[in-house]
């Protein structure tokens, strides 16, 4: 797959409506949802209020990624809000299992995250629970920071696993993704980028998107 998520966190805020529209409009496939509770990381982003208008104007799935400690409190929540689908990090749960069984009797898609600094095949146990996994490309907590260049051997190596088991989970990627990487991102087994700053800080977001999804 070849999916385009835009990341919110970077958009003009002051005109978020017209921001949203203008991704309707465009061939994102999903819109990326940032949130971020100043604990797990060093910055607070939005919530509830900016997921209503979300959900109210957005015709893309939400794809709502969580840096937040304790997700399990606010995983259903975030489902009810009309998230498409909820990821949180792995290294922020003792068991992420539970919070998996959540978001999927809720109906949502699910998705397990981790940070660059945390060993790729810690993932390898929950291939098998999850719809996607998401490789951060760059360390959680802010937009617009310079892609890791490693994190396209991990992408490999994760693709190589679910291939041989004949799974059909997905590989996101987040953090410093531009028209640059992502077709290398893509040719290395990523499914889904998300795009922030590449995208909204783009002269022309529209074909910012076009020629990410190459
Ligand atoms: C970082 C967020 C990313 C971020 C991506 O913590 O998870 O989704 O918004 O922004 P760019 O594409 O600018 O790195
Ligand atoms: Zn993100």
């Amino acid at each position: 797959m070849r999916y385009i998520a835009p990341s919110l966190l970077s958009a003009d805020f002051g005109h978020l409506k017209e921001q949203i529209e203008m991704i309707n409009r465009s061939e994102a496939d999903f819109l990326h949802v940032d949130v971020m509770d100043g604990v797990f990381v060093p910055n607070i982003s939005f919530g509830f209020p900016i997921m209503e208008v979300l959900h109210e104007y957005s015709i893309k799935p939400l794809d709502v990624h969580l840096m937040i400690t304790h997700p399990e409190r606010y995983v259903e929540r975030f489902v009810d809000a009309g998230a498409y689908s909820v990821g949180f990090h792995l290294e922020a749960v003792d068991d992420p299992l539970p919070i998996i069984s959540l978001i999927r009797q809720k109906g949502a898609h699910t998705c397990l995250t981790i940070n660059p600094d945390i060993d790729v095949h810690r993932l390898i146990p929950y291939l098998h629970e999850v719809d996607m996994v998401l490789l951060m490309s760059v360390f959680a907590g802010f937009g617009g920071q310079k892609f890791i260049p490693q994190t396209l051997e991990k992408v490999s190596f994760i693709k190589q696993e679910i291939v041989k088991r004949s799974l059909p989970t997905l590989i996101e990627v987040d953090g410093g993704v531009n028209a640059d990487n992502a077709p290398l991102l893509f040719q290395a087994g990523a499914d889904v980028l998300v795009a922030g700053s590449s995208v909204f800080k783009a002269h022309d977001p529209l074909q910012a998107i076009h020629q990410l999804k190459g």
